[in-house]
């Protein structure tokens, strides 16, 4: 059964709206980009006497915007998964990418931080920070499990580079951070400088067997210390081994509360009605073996979805429906909002030098116009005295030849 939550790119993905105004945006720079040069080409051929001042160039403008450029290409929208060991963060993100890319399992698992970005080539591959060699999926357990005995440091990271024809998230510009338990790490302050500035949702992923833990608030109490009002996800994760429980209900409606009031009341990220559509009871496990199932269309082994299953299907696609809306308008606004500023203040640069551009070039086109009349004026009077000189020297010739002739023929009639 569809869940509609297919990896094919949907026409009314939420995350297009990220996409299409990165497009838009680099197009505008791109314009920005065409008319420095147009303007750099016009101060150029200026004649070598008319020349501006060097701070009237504008050829510094044409590295800034090709700067932005580059910058604007590799932005992409960055959601961090947070949460104490084993309480199904790496397996929420294998379900999210509909693959088993990141090590799962009972006890601590995820030893240093991982990152699934999207490649455009056909196999994936992984790069560490210790080395410029790309190496294989394969290595990524020994690298990356707490159980491994050649593991990295807690606070390296992996690049995770998945091939974005295989994941639609991927390949709509979504990077997915994992990391190791909040609770094995007494370094929090670095891990927030290190990977979450800039990130644009967080994603608390928490055991719905027990209630939020002291460690878990602490840890978004120093995220929001340092940015100001994340954008925050409680998923209320194996919600399948307690919906069974005589009293699940009851539980449920005492996280709901709990967590609301955090957000809300104790964070004060999102206001008490907002805060209810930040709270999802899933299980990341079921989402993950009936999209592997699914995808490879076989039938799901009876007995690995548990009881009343379809709902917590249901409210995962829907976790992923709002994060989807979340993290778009959110990225729009964090990352496009700054390279926006920046445009505009080059554009007024622009103008200004432009416009003494123009107003210099027009002050000695006056100055040329004044020299030329002045030229003009002594050249007429050269005119003149040039006419009055001809004719004195047309006169003299002519008496002169008379004069000779005169005396031709007084000298022949001799
Ligand atoms: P660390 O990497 O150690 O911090 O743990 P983690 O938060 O990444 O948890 P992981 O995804 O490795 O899951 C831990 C164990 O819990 C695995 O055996 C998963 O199969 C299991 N698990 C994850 N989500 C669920 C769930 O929704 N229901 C059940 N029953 N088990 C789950
Ligand atoms: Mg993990």
């Amino acid at each position: 059964r569809s869940l509609g939550n297919g990896h094919a790119s949907r026409p009314q993905s939420p995350l297009k709206f990220f996409i299409q105004a990165k497009k838009r945006i680099n197009d505008v720079f791109k314009e920005i980009l065409e008319y420095v040069q147009e303007a750099e080409k016009f101060q150029t051929e200026v004649p070598e006497g008319c020349k501006q001042e060097e701070e009237l160039s504008v050829t510094k403008y044409e590295g800034k915007i090709q700067g932005i450029i580059e910058v604007l290409t590799r932005d992409h929208m960055k959601v961090v998964f947070f949460g104490r060991t084993s309480n199904g963060k790496s397996t929420t993100i294998n379900a999210m990418l509909r693959s088993k890319i990141l090590p799962s399992g009972i006890g601590h698992t995820t030893n240093c931080f991982l990152q699934v970005e999207g490649c455009d080539s056909a196999e994936g591959f992984l790069l560490t920070e210790d080395s410029d060699q790309p190496k294989g999926i394969g290595s990524i357990k020994q690298l990356a499990s707490a159980l491994s005995t050649v593991k990295l440091k807690e606070n390296s990271l992996i690049r995770i580079l998945w091939p974005k024809d295989k994941c639609r998230l991927l390949r709509e510009d979504v990077v997915f951070l994992d990391s190791p338990g909040i609770d094995v790490s007494p370094d929090l302050d670095t891990w927030i400088d290190n990977f979450c500035l800039d990130a644009d949702v967080f994603v608390l992923v928490a055991n719905a067997e027990s209630t939020l833990m002291q460690t878990e608030k602490n840890f978004f109490h120093k995220v929001s210390s340092r940015l100001s009002k994340p954008n925050i996800f409680i998923l209320q994760n194996r919600w399948d081994v307690s919906v069974s429980e005589e009293e699940a209900d009851q539980v449920k409606e005492q996280h709901y509360q709990r967590n609301v009031d955090f957000l809300s009341n104790e964070l004060k990220v999102v206001d008490k009605q907002e805060a209810k559509n930040r709270i999802f009871f899933v299980s990341s496990k079921e989402a993950l073996i009936s999209r592997l199932h699914e995808d490879n269309l076989t039938p799901t082994p009876s007995g690995s979805l548990q009881k009343d299953y379809p709902e917590r299907l249901f409210a995962f696609a829907n976790f992923e429906k709002s994060f989807e809306s979340c993290i778009s308008k959110s990225a729009v606004k964090t990352k496009f909002e700054q390279h926006s500023q920046r445009g505009k203040n080059i554009m007024s640069d622009l103008r200004e030098i432009m416009e003494k551009t123009l107003s210099t070039s027009q002050t000695q086109m006056t100055e040329k116009q004044k020299f030329r009349e002045e030229a003009a004026d002594e050249l007429d009077y050269l005119d003149k005295q040039l006419i009055l000189l001809t004719s004195e020297i047309k006169d003299k010739i002519k008496y002169m030849v008379e004069d000779v002739e005169n005396k031709v023929s007084y000298a022949l009639n001799e």
